[in-house]
This record gives structure tokens, sequence and C-alpha cells, in this order.
């Protein structure tokens, strides 16, 4: 006798969840003009900034230990989670922290219109 399944195909039938718009602020380096666009919903902020052509700076390669990928979420701060302990200890070092200071490799798109603002510099140690 052959072993049969009569599962349901496992989540490919979930519906996509719709995207989350991002503005970035014009920053004289990194995004002169400024820029907008849709990002998939899920997906790490620095990511979507890297594949829409913002080149901000990622030094531990997005694992919430250089600080390098520091922006300020100009709106939509309250729609995201709270950082945690460990963004928080990273956002100590980054340049010209404020109350809207977030690291972009830890907020995670969830459909909350975004507008960021790149900080003027950042702190990366491997320039130092
Ligand atoms: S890329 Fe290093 S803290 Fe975000």
């Amino acid at each position: 006798m052959t072993a049969t399944s009569d599962a349901p195909a496992a989540e490919s039938t979930k519906p996509a969840k719709p995207p989350t718009s991002v503005t970035v602020l014009p920053h004289p380096e990194l995004c002169p003009v400024g820029v907008s666009f849709e990002a998939r919903t899920g997906q790490k902020l620095v990511d979507a900034l890297l594949a829409n052509g913002v080149a901000i700076e990622h030094a531990c390669e997005k694992v919430c230990a250089c600080a390098t990928c520091h922006v300020h979420i100009r709106e939509g701060l309250a729609g995201l989670p709270a950082a945690d302990e460990d963004e928080e200890d990273q956002l100590d070092d980054a340049w010209g922290l404020d109350a809207q200071s977030r690291l972009s490799c830890c907020v995670k798109l969830n459909g909350t219109r975004l507008v960021v603002e790149l900080p003027k510099y950042s702190k990366n140690h491997a320039r130092e």
C-alpha cells in the first residue's frame, strides 16, 4: 500500500500583504532628490532602501551590531513595534541620535507608511 497525503498545499494560498509605502527625504550623498517606493511588507527597511537605490551603510551585514544603518523615522514611527534592547544598545553609538532614531536592519515593514530621513553621517568603526 502506498501512503498518500490529503493535506492541502501549505501556505501557497495565503493572500499577499499589501506593499508598504516608503518615502526617503533628500540626502546630499545617498539620495539627492529623495525617493518614494513601495516595498514588500515583512522586508527589512535596510533591504528595501538598498533595493531602491539608497546605498545606506550596513557594516555588520544587518545583524544589529554596528549602528551604521541608523535612520530617523519622521512619519510612521508609532505604527512600528518598539526597538528591543539590542537595538537600543546599538543606537547609543549612532551619530545624531534622536527620539525617532531606529536601525533600519531592525525595522520590518508592516504596512505602516514611513517617511525616513537619513542622518548626515553614520558611525562606521571600520573607517575610523
Ligand atoms: S547593519 Fe549593522 S546595525 Fe544595522
